[in-house]
């Protein structure tokens, strides 16, 4: 009998546990289902609107979802990539991040860090549904990682409309019309920044060389400028861009390094500054912060007959805890709706082209689509992945050096050696393929 109870009792004990592991472990599962682990930087005005808009759906299809944010402030994104990257290496990924493409993303894929997503873009017939320029920086060795979410214009130069009206400058759509509007303006009113300029995060002094090097030698220039087929040190027409870079840094708002993209984009509301060269997303916040188009602000492209631009996408992270709804997430970015919720807010276009360019309510944005369709399309040295990661870094601190020193020969100098210290031909010849 003592031992039939000891028995019992043994098996009770025996039964208890297994309960409390699987049942711990159940519950360790559910409770990990109901996460979805994203990490992004879209934390200033119409960023955070824009991402907010793709929570509201994801959150209606998953009402017991929570969704861990992990927001990182910086725009251009080198402090949220200074985090996760610590957390891809240390086998410990989101589910997604927000990511660019070309060598961006490639630098990732070459970690290993992400998984293919071609059944999505299959299942979504995505691929028909955009430009083929995004096709060439997403997909690798027949796979794609990610599903792009927008397109973001950034070869257009803002402006404070009375500031130029007062100074009698039309907008400039050319790099000698900018240059004699910056001279004008300036004698004008001495006491306004003809360009405007925030290099808290140095990635934005890259956005001017790009546009130095379009408007100098051309696209097919550019793109050779970018991938490291040109000789930095003898090309003339590449010192003839950085000439160029270096004859407007007079007119640049001088304290540019106190600054963040958004700050130095409000010096054209305070009118402290007259223009500004900067992607849409500033559009996204000029509308955040109630900025009214075509009345305190406009634009113009330059060069006026090509896109220059890049993509926001979500990769699939590899061993991400919850891949069923990191899918989830990235379809919700392959449809018209969350398509277009994210982009009326973010100041960009859509990807895909299944959105007219009627639904959105500016101008710009009407005519950034429709360019987009029909000029060529080029894409952003830096973000747009045309350099490699590694490179753009060495290039965004010798410019935020340029933009103190002017000195055209050390910054040649010194980008020649970081091109070929990091190969930069090699490494961007999947470009050419
Ligand atoms: C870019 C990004 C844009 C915008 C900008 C400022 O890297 O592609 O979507 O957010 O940074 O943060």
């Amino acid at each position: 009998m003592k031992r039939f109870l000891m028995i019992s009792i043994i098996l009770m004990m025996l039964l208890a546990g297994v309960t409390l592991v699987f049942g711990g472990g159940a519950k360790e599962a559910e409770k990990e289902a109901k996460e979805f682990i994203i990490f992004h930087y879209w934390t200033a005005g119409g960023e955070k609107e824009a991402i907010d808009e793709l929570f509201k759906i994801f959150k209606a299809n998953h009402p017991d979802v929570e969704i861990l944010e992990n927001p990182v402030a910086g725009g251009g994104g080198a402090l949220m990539l200074a985090v996760l990257m610590g957390n891809l290496e240390s086998g410990n990924p989101p589910d997604t991040f927000q990511d660019h493409q070309g060598n961006q993303q490639k630098a990732f894929i070459d970690a290993g860090y992400l998984e293919s997503v071609n059944d999505l873009w299959e299942k979504t017939n995505f691929e028909a549904r955009i430009n083929p320029v995004w096709v060439k920086t997403l997909k690798f060795d027949g796979k794609v990682y990610s599903v792009p979410i927008n397109a973001h214009r950034t070869n257009w130069l803002w402006h404070n409309i009375e500031i130029l009206k007062d100074a009698g400058v039309r907008p400039p759509e050319s790099y000698d019309e900018l240059l004699a509007a910056c001279k004008k303006i300036k004698a004008a009113k001495p006491d306004i920044w003809p360009l405007a300029l925030g290099t808290r995060e140095k990635v934005w002094s890259t956005y001017l060389y790009d546009m130095c090097l379009l408007t100098t030698g051309g696209a097919d220039f550019y793109e050779k400028a970018n991938t490291g087929r040109i000789n930095f040190k003898t090309d003339p027409t590449f010192r003839k861009a950085m000439d160029r870079y270096a004859a407007l840094i007079p007119y640049i708002y001088p304290f540019h390094a106190t600054k963040s993209w958004d700050e130095a984009g409000a010096l054209i509301k305070t009118g402290e500054a007259a223009m500004y060269w900067m992607g849409d997303w500033i559009l996204g916040y000029y509308l955040a912060i109630g900025m009214e188009p075509e009345k305190d602000f406009s634009v113009s492209a330059m060069p006026k007959d090509i896109w220059m631009g890049h993509a926001d996408t979500f990769p699939l992270a590899k061993g991400a805890p919850h891949p069923q709804l990191a899918k989830d997430w990235l379809e919700i970015c392959t449809t018209t709706e969350g398509a277009k919720n994210f982009n009326l807010k973010k100041g960009s276009v859509t990807i895909i082209n299944d959105v007219p360019p009627s639904v959105y309510p500016d101008p710009y944005r009407q005519r950034s689509a429709k360019d987009l369709a029909s000029l060529r399309a080029v894409i952003d040295g830096y973000h747009g992945g045309m350099m490699t990661p590694a490179f753009g870094d060495d290039l965004m601190d010798i410019l935020t050096q340029f933009l103190t020193d002017s000195d055209v020969d050390s910054a040649i100098k010194e980008i020649a050696a970081s091109a070929e210290r990091n190969k930069l031909k090699e490494a961007c010849s999947w470009f050419w393929k």
